[in-house]
């Protein structure tokens, strides 16, 4: 069993409240930079306003106090999950933990959009392997006591196994078996992501795109709680 998140993946406030008012069904919304940028905390605090769980994915990766001092304010709105860079490192990780309350602080491992050689370059490191970096990353997660990590659907397995029970393992790139992947490289069905230890399953363009987004909204949720 899983829950379905919407990445509100839309070009303004307006769009995203449209958007929702087709959606009584939905439970979590992803709010991410761009939509953050042009809609600002009065959207936040919206969403709240209309009983969502908020996930506020601006991934951060800064100095320990400034990323303590983003978590809190994100306490302070009610956020339920936000993620951090798990490249910040120990200490950013413990001192965005130590302020986290209620929010359920996820890690971003190693970015989807890096191969191998681009890590390597990024990191001054030659012959790096991406899927034992995110399983070390992982591990670095649980270590400093954050409550999950953002994962790909091919990480999904060896995440799960770094991961205390109980943790949250959150994954993009969720399609039925009819969805377009779109840019997407690695897919999975939402059933299969669940039952093998997804705890939150993150779909954008098959519900943005659909003609009937209430619909595909509750067949991706019957799917999850499968
Ligand atoms: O439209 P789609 O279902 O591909 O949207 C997936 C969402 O998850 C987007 O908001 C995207 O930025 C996010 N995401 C991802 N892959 C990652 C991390 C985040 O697709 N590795």
């Amino acid at each position: 069993m899983a829950e379905v998140i919407l990445a509100l993946d839309v070009e303004s406030a307006d769009a995203a409240r449209r958007l929702l008012d087709r959606l009584p069904d939905l439970r979590w919304a992803k709010v991410g930079s761009v939509l953050m940028t042009r809609g600002g905390a009065p959207l936040l605090a919206e969403l709240r306003e209309r009983g969502l769980q908020v996930f506020l994915d601006l991934k951060w990766h800064d100095i320990p106090h400034t990323v303590a001092g983003a978590v809190a304010a994100a306490a302070a709105q009610g956020i339920a999950m936000a993620t951090i860079h798990t490249l910040g490192g120990a200490a950013m990780m413990r001192a965005a933990q130590a302020a986290a309350g209620p929010v359920g602080l996820v890690g971003v491992t190693v970015l989807t959009s890096h191969d191998a050689e681009g890590y390597g370059a990024a990191t001054g490191r030659d012959g790096v392997e991406l899927l034992p970096e995110v399983s070390r990353l992982a591990a670095a997660a649980a270590a400093a006591g954050l409550r999950g990590v953002v994962c790909s659907p091919a990480e999904v397995d060896v995440v799960r196994g770094q991961l205390p029970r109980g943790a949250w393992l959150v994954v993009p790139g969720i399609r039925r078996a009819a969805d377009a992947a779109g840019d997407q490289v690695r897919i999975a069905a939402p059933r299969e992501t669940a039952a093998r230890g997804a705890t939150h399953l993150v779909v954008g363009r098959p519900i943005l795109h659909a003609s009937d987004p209430a619909a595909v909204l509750a067949e991706f949720i019957a799917e999850a709680a499968a």
